[in-house]
């Protein structure tokens, strides 16, 4: 098949049958999802998200029983854990951290190597891609703002044309708002070693997520998987893409609310950007586990447009793969 061969250089970096990754995503990228997804050929990642030690080496097991392919650990740099995390992904033999949350410094990056992992992470700008490799990463992800959770300021086609076409021969995958074959197969015509997916992954048979929540996916569009509106600079808003619903209206109540209070003088700066931040605190989970969709988090990106049936992996893999076949 053409595509495999255009997929080699990806898949050798990540010692996987194809060049695609099933992005982590928190409460969702499990040992079971991603098991499954090393099984079927891709590389899965599990989600470290707000984890400790414990938690985790319990979930590398519990994939390692399910798989004997390689999968990736996503680990969030905020996490006060970072370096217990990262030893323990050390002492079980995970093969590869994709560190987010952040721009990674060489301390954490040599330490990721002295235990013979490899290192990939995220860059929103032509200058950071640069200096990571110089720092010493492995691989990069371009992740475009189309994409579900929380996302940079550039779109995809941005980062493509900024970055990846002016790094000549350098390992970077891509993601976000990816989903048909022969948009992979033209990223890895223009230089591309891969792609990663998520939002599709949430949706799929496999996933662990609440029915509720992927029947809220399944039923958006596009234009329903919005960033939230920041009403004042003063009072900064995570941008995270997810779908509309009573949370995200609240959430502009919430800082009209709080920003009345300020100009009244009945709330300092600091604690009205503290009960902003506590108000979206546990409703991934809410909505993952509980199936909360009216006030729960519904992360997802743009890509909900075109995802419209709860499908397998192999399902979803060998339809973008005959894509690109006929495309090339
Ligand atoms: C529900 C959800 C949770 C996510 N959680 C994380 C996360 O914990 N860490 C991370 O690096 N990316 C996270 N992402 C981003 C995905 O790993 C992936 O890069 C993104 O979904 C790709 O774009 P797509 O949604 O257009 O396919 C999340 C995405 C979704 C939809």
């Amino acid at each position: 098949m053409k595509i495999l061969r255009l997929m080699e250089r990806g898949s050798k970096i990540l010692g996987s049958k194809y060049s695609i990754l099933g992005g982590a995503m928190t409460w969702i990228s499990e040992a079971n999802l991603v098991s499954s997804m090393s099984n079927a050929g891709i590389f899965g990642i599990l989600a470290s998200g707000a984890m400790d030690g414990n938690l985790l080496k319990i979930e590398i097991k519990s994939t390692q029983e399910k798989t004997r392919n390689n999968f990736g650990v996503n680990i969030i740099l905020m996490n006060p854990k970072l370096h217990d995390l990262i030893e323990i992904c050390g002492e079980e033999k995970v093969s590869h951290i994709v560190l987010a949350g952040g721009i990674p410094d060489k301390a954490i990056i040599d330490k990721i190597h002295s235990f013979g992992m490899q290192v990939m992470t995220f860059a929103p700008a032509l200058s950071i891609a640069k200096r990571l490799f110089k720092l010493g990463i492995d691989s990069l992800i371009l992740e475009g703002s189309e994409a579900g959770g929380h996302v940079g300021p550039l779109s995809t086609m941005i980062l493509i044309q900024d970055i990846l076409l002016n790094m000549d021969g350098y390992p970077i995958f891509i993601a976000g708002g990816i989903l048909r074959g022969e948009i992979v197969a033209s990223l890895l015509r223009l230089g591309a070693v891969g792609c990663q997916l998520g939002t599709v992954f949430a949706c799929c048979k496999e996933s662990i997520a609440h029915d509720n929540f992927k029947k809220a996916l399944l039923k958006a569009s596009g234009r329903n998987a919005i960033t939230p509106v920041q009403l004042d600079k003063k009072f900064p808003v995570a941008p995270v893409r997810a779908l509309e619903n009573i949370g995200t209206k609240e959430f502009i109540e919430k800082q009209r609310e709080i920003l009345v209070k300020f100009t009244n003088g009945e709330v300092d700066l600091d604690n009205g950007r503290l009960s902003l931040e506590h108000f979206w605190a546990g409703s991934l989970r809410r909505a993952v586990q509980e199936g909360d969709i009216d006030r729960g988090s519904l992360m997802s990106g743009q890509i909900v447009e075109l995802v419209k049936e709860e499908r397998s992996i192999k399902e979803i893999i060998d339809t973008l793969l005959a894509e690109a076949e006929r495309f090339l």
